[in-house]
């Protein structure tokens, strides 16, 4: 029988205070929240979900890793503050085969100047930003038809 896809999401920085953090930009749901419904989402669809979050850099690429090892159909990552700093997410971008799909809740194109960069985005398969909690479950829809 064929494996069950396996979708890894990751978040960055500040993402464990969704629901309180700026509710006006980010919305009301929890990380729990849009967990909640990702798993929902994917066991309906024969896959499953492993969802992290993590305020350190270096944990975010350990997990990439881990998801090519763990042979992951593809990575849904909110870099969060990292996405316009991080060289060192781009590579870990660069250094694996598992596709990566970048996701914000926001819309970083329509807000300050030094979000209008991604250097997540520049390497990454593709980007869904701007539908709030939405986007994750764009996202993974997406990854599942990859
Ligand atoms: C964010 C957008 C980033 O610019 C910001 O630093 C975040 C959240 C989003 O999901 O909209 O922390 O990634």
């Amino acid at each position: 029988m064929a494996q069950t896809p396996l979708i890894y999401v990751l978040n960055g920085p500040n993402l464990n205070l969704l629901g309180a953090r700026e509710p006006e930009i980010y919305g009301s749901d929890t990380l729990d929240d849009i967990a909640g419904r990702l798993e929902d989402q994917a066991r309906e669809a024969g896959a499953d979900v492993e969802v992290r979050q993590s305020n350190h850099e270096g944990h975010l690429i350990d997990w990439m890793h881990e998801a090519q090892a763990e042979g992951a159909k593809a990575i849904l990552l909110n870099a969060a503050g990292l996405t316009h700093s991080s060289v060192a997410l781009h590579d870990a971008i660069l250094a694996i085969a598992v596709p990566v799909i970048e996701v914000h809740l926001s819309n970083p194109l329509a807000r300050e100047d030094f979000r209008h960069k991604s250097l997540v985005g520049q390497v990454a398969y593709g980007t869904v930003s701007g539908f709030g909690a939405l986007s994750y479950q764009l996202a993974l829809d997406a990854a599942l038809k990859l």
